[in-house]
């Protein structure tokens, strides 16, 4: 499969911490990538430097062969890379249908109609089970749907790229179940996704490849099942194993 997405010696530090330290991301298309690693991991300034949120220090992203450079989000959106956020933002005082409405006219290149921009709002709340909430405010919503919005408002602008930052979070294991679902139509329909998420059962049921970052180095990748089991994984996720008969009692 072609590379849809390649980040290239990525670094990025705030106020001295380096938060992404030379990390080479490749994307394939129409795979899904997990992407795990501890919390402050490094995890969503990825996200945040491929959309065009922030500046990397040093490294380039390039997209279908266009390398992103200083293009704004608005542009990258518009290339065709959209994202979830881990705290969703939806226009709270806006109805559901307008915060789709939203994406369809301003999150891609071109002329739609009226109708037809109507039409496409209402098959995005079909697919994510909002429709009978269409005319609802945002802030209306409970986690779920709320969580329902915002992949509704990432796809409403036609993405061939999008990144989920922890979409399951806060969910219960039967919603988390119909988002996995979700996420799989999404990928049948052509869409590559690129996906962070803490729970693991998510991550493995839905990844092809897996990458995963600690302190901000990428520190391991590959298929799903090789890459959990790991040592240098296991090992970031657990903490430094003490050599035998170090234990003692604190105190
Ligand atoms: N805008 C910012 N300004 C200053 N520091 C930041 C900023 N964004 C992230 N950081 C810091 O960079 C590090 C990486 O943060 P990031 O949010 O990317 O981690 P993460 O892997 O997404 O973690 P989590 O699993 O908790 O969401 C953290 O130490 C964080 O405090
Ligand atoms: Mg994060």
């Amino acid at each position: 499969m072609p590379i849809i997405l390649e980040a290239s010696s990525i670094s990025k530090s705030f106020r001295g911490l380096m938060a992404i330290s030379d990390v080479s991301v490749r994307l394939e298309e129409g795979q899904i990538t997990g992407l795990i690693g501890p919390n402050g991991a490094g995890k969503t300034t990825l996200f945040n430097i491929i959309t065009g949120g922030i500046a990397p220090d040093r490294g380039t992203v390039t997209f279908l062969g266009k390398e992103l450079g200083k293009l704004t989000p608005d542009r990258i959106c518009r290339l065709g890379i959209s994202r979830t956020y881990q705290l969703v933002r939806p226009f709270l005082s806006l109805p559901v249908y307008r915060n789709v409405l939203i994406g369809v006219y301003f999150g891609r290149d071109g002329y739609i109609s009226s109708a037809k921009a109507e039409r496409e709002v209402d098959e995005l709340l079909e697919f994510v089970g909002l429709r009978d909430k269409r005319a609802a405010r945002a802030s209306e919503l409970n986690t779920v749907e709320r969580k329902h919005l915002e992949i509704a408002r990432a796809l409403a602008t036609l993405p061939r790229l999008l990144l989920l930052d922890e979409v399951v979070a806060g969910l219960n294991p039967s919603e988390t179940s119909a988002v996995m679902e979700s996420i799989r139509e999404i990928r049948r329909r052509g869409v590559t996704i690129f996906l962070i998420e803490h729970v693991m059962k998510v991550v493995m049921g839905l990844s092809d490849h897996l990458l995963v970052l600690h302190h901000g180095e990428l520190i391991a990748e590959g298929k799903p099942e090789k890459v959990a089991t790991s040592p240098a994984v296991v090992e970031a996720y657990l903490g430094h194993r003490r050599p035998a008969g170090a234990y003692h009692a604190e105190g």
